[in-house]
C-alpha cells in the first residue's frame, strides 16, 4: 500500500542519514516531493547538487538531463541516481548532437569563423538545460553556455557580448520569448530543423539574424493557448495570469507575467491580498500551490489535466527501491556521464553558474 511505501522510504532515509540527499523538481508528484530534502526549479537543483559534497549519493527525482547535470557538477565518486531510468524529456530528445553539428557546419559555411572588429565571433551556441550532456559539451567546446528558464535573459546578454548571433536549442519558445523581450525582432529569429534547414527563410536575410532557433518544444507547455487566457479573464475579472516561458509566444504575450517554476511559486507566495491566479505550467506544481495557499484561488489554465508524463514516471515505489539498494550497499540506476563529455559540458555549465545579471 501507499502507506507502506512511505514507511519504507522513511526507514531507508533514516538508515542512510547524511549519506544520501534527495532532490525533487517542482513538477514531481506530491507523494515523491514529501521525501525530498531540497525542492527547486532546474537552476536551483543544479546548485543543490553542489551543496552536499559529503553525501555519497544524490537521488534525483526529476528527469534524465537533470540527473546528468548533477553528475557533471558533483564529485566524481558521488553517485547520482535517477529512480526510474525511463524518466526522460521529450523536448531534450528533439535535439541530438548529429543534427546540431549539421546545423553548426551550415552556420560556419554561411558566416565563417572569424570574429568581427569588436572581437565577437559569428555564432555562440546556447543550450537550454533541458538537453543531453552531449549538447552541453558541444556548447562548452564552441565558446557557448547553458541557460535555464530562470536565467535565459542573463545568459543571452552574456552570449551577445561575445557573439554576433546565438544558436539556441532545443526550445524554440524559450528562445523566442526571451529574445523578443530583449528587443530582438521576430524577422531576426529564423528557425532551423534537420528536415527543413531554414524553413522558408531567404538565405540573404540570414546574415541579419540574431537568434537562430531550434524547432524543439515542450509537449506539456505547447497545450496552453490564448483562448484559455481569455476564458480565465472573462470568468475572473482581475485574475493574474502567469505562464512558463516554454509556452508559445502568443500565450506569453497574452499573460500578465511569465517565469520559471520558482518564479511562479514566489509570485504566489508574495501576494498579500487574496488573489485569483491562472497558471500556465505543469499541473502537479499548480495543484500543490493551490493546496499550499488556500487564501488564493489558483488553477491551471489547461482544463484537461495534463501532467508531464516523464516527470510522473518517478513513482514512490522506485524511490523506495533505489534507497533500499543504497542501504544494502547497492547503487541502482546510476547516471554517469562519460568523462570526456562531462569535461566540456562542465565548462558550459560553469559559465552559466558564473554569469550574473
Ligand atoms: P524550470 O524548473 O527551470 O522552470 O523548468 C521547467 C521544466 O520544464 C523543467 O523540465
Ligand atoms: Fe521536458 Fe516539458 Fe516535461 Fe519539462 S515539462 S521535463 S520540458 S517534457
Amino acid at each position: 500500500s501507499e502507506d507502506e511505501l512511505h514507511a519504507r522510504i522513511r526507514a531507508a532515509k533514516k538508515a542512510l542519514g547524511d549519506r544520501v540527499v534527495v532532490l525533487g523538481h517542482f513538477y514531481q508528484r506530491d507523494e515523491v516531493v514529501e521525501h525530498a530534502d531540497f525542492m527547486g526549479d532546474s537552476f536551483q537543483l543544479a546548485n543543490a547538487a553542489l551543496t552536499r559534497p559529503d553525501a555519497e549519493a544524490i537521488v534525483f527525482c526529476g528527469v534524465h538531463f537533470m540527473a546528468e547535470t548533477a553528475d557533471i557538477l558533483s564529485r566524481d565518486d558521488q553517485a547520482v541516481i535517477l529512480p526510474n531510468l525511463a524518466a526522460g524529456c521529450s523536448m531534450a530528445d528533439m535535439a541530438d548532437i548529429d543534427s546540431v553539428q549539421e546545423c553548426w557546419e551550415q552556420l560556419e559555411e554561411l558566416f565563417g569563423t572569424e570574429p568581427d572588429a569588436d572581437g565577437r565571433v559569428p555564432v555562440i551556441p546556447v543550450t537550454y538545460m533541458n538537453s543531453s550532456a552531449a549538447l552541453k559539451g558541444f556548447c562548452g567546446e564552441h565558446g557557448g553556455i547553458v541557460c535555464t528558464s530562470s536565467n535565459a535573459a542573463t545568459v543571452l546578454e552574456w552570449a551577445f557580448e561575445r557573439g554576433q548571433r546565438v544558436l539556441f536549442f532545443p526550445d524554440q519558445h524559450l528562445g523566442r520569448n526571451t529574445a523578443k523581450a530583449m528587443g530582438v525582432p521576430l524577422e531576426q529569429m529564423p528557425m532551423w530543423s534537420p528536415r527543413k534547414p531554414w524553413g522558408g527563410t531567404d538565405p540573404e536575410t540570414l546574415r541579419d539574424s540574431r537568434v537562430i532557433l531550434w524547432h524543439g518544444f515542450c509537449s506539456v507547455h505547447k497545450r496552453f493557448n490564448v483562448a484559455q487566457i481569455e476564458k480565465a479573464r472573462a470568468d475572473y475579472p482581475g485574475v493574474r495570469v502567469i505562464v512558463h516561458p516554454e509556452c508559445p509566444m502568443e500565450v506569453v504575450d497574452a499573460a500578465d507575467e511569465y517565469g520559471s517554476t520558482d518564479y511562479i511559486r514566489k509570485a504566489i507566495a508574495a501576494a498579500t491580498e487574496p488573489t485569483v491566479f491562472a497558471i500556465g505550467t505543469e499541473v502537479n506544481l499548480v495543484n500543490r500551490l493551490a493546496a499550499e495557499y488556500p487564501q488564493h484561488t489558483i488553477f491551471c489554465l489547461d482544463p484537461v489535466i495534463c501532467p508531464c508524463s516523464t516527470m510522473y514516471r518517478i513513482h514512490p515505489g522506485y524511490l523506495a527501491w533505489v534507497l533500499e539498494g543504497l542501504v544494502e550497499g547497492e547503487v541502482r540506476n546510476r547516471i554517469e556521464v562519460q568523462e570526456d563529455v562531462a569535461a566540456t559540458a562542465r565548462v558550459a555549465l560553469e559559465r552559466m553558474l558564473a554569469a550574473r545579471p
